[in-house]
């Protein structure tokens, strides 16, 4: 299958990244195709976070290459990477804990406005018409997700879901190309994950791509268009949910990692909350 490099939202290859003595990402490389929901997942300790951390900034690389829409970029720096096009969660939640739900959404949206400091400083007209705007744009985010109604809630009140959807909100002010969600089902109820499911399809329906890690992997499956599957930071797999379900070396990595039920949903590994 040939794809034009537009429809494209990022292509990586090769990236490594050592720790001391260990190699957490060999030689790893995926494509995502514009309004894809991919996936990527693996046992716990396998890389994903750090894949995440290397290509949006947080750490930098021993090797890899980096294009956005076409176009290399080098994830050198967190601002650069966010006006670049690509926006995150975390898998432990990083708001503003004592700002309000809509304080933490026009954050995000800042990133892509011009008015600088001279501006706020001033208060010109300008800036005071940005700000509303940011503001306005800030509130539909948050209806978006579903917590509308919290706007004026600190964020540390809101439920551990909400925070989740709230971190998505703030994510999408970016307006990003690219939406990387890291475990973002991590702490939800049976019936908060039916909700997130429903938002990341709506998300890619508004024509965003989303890059998904998970270890729900009824989601992951549910969700995903391709998924690409990391093993001691070694992509071991690479295809439709369906295709890597049934791949030998997918199942035995899940398998040999110390969990015995024998099918993959169930063998899934829940990741302990405080690994830092
Ligand atoms: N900042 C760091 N310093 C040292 N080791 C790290 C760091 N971040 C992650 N690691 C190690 O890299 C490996 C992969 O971790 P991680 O990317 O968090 O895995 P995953 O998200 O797939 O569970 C683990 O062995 C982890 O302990
Ligand atoms: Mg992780």
């Amino acid at each position: 299958m040939s794809t034009s490099a537009s429809a494209v939202v990022l292509e990586v290859s090769g990236v490594s990244k050592r720790f001391g003595g260990l190699q957490a990402l060999s030689d790893v490389g995926l494509r995502i195709a514009r309004g894809q929901v991919y996936g990527l997942i693996g046992p716990n300790g396998a890389g994903k976070t750090t894949f995440f951390n290397v290509i949006t900034g947080l750490y930098a690389p021993d090797s890899g290459r980096f294009e956005l829409a076409g176009k290399p970029y080098q994830p050198s720096a967190v601002h650069q990477v966010a006006r670049a096009g690509i926006a995150r969660t975390f898998q432990n939640i990083r708001l503003f804990a004592d700002m309000t739900a809509l304080e933490n959404v026009m954050v995000g949206r800042h990133v892509r406005t011009g008015s600088g400091l001279l501006g706020a400083v001033f208060r010109s007209r300008a800036f005071r018409e940005e700000e509303a705007a940011i503001e306005a744009r800030a509130q539909e985010l948050l209806d978006y997700v579903g917590i509308g109604r919290y706007a004026d809630f600190r964020a540390r009140t809101l439920s551990y879901g909400d925070q989740r959807r709230l971190e998505i909100a703030r994510a999408l002010a970016t307006d990003p190309q690219l939406v990387a969600l890291d475990e973002p089902a991590a702490g939800m109820n049976a019936t908060e994950k039916i909700e997130l499911r429903a938002l990341i399809d709506r998300i890619r329906h508004d024509g965003r791509t989303v890059l998904l890690i998970e270890h729900d992997v009824k989601l992951v499956m549910g969700l995903c268009d391709r998924v690409t599957v990391l093993d001691y930071g070694k992509p071991i797999a690479e295809g439709t949910p369906a295709e890597v379900q049934q791949n030998a070396r997918v199942i035995e990595a899940y398998l040999g990692h110390g969990h015995s039920t024998p099918t993959l949903p169930a063998a899934a590994p829940v990741e302990p909350e405080a690994r830092a």
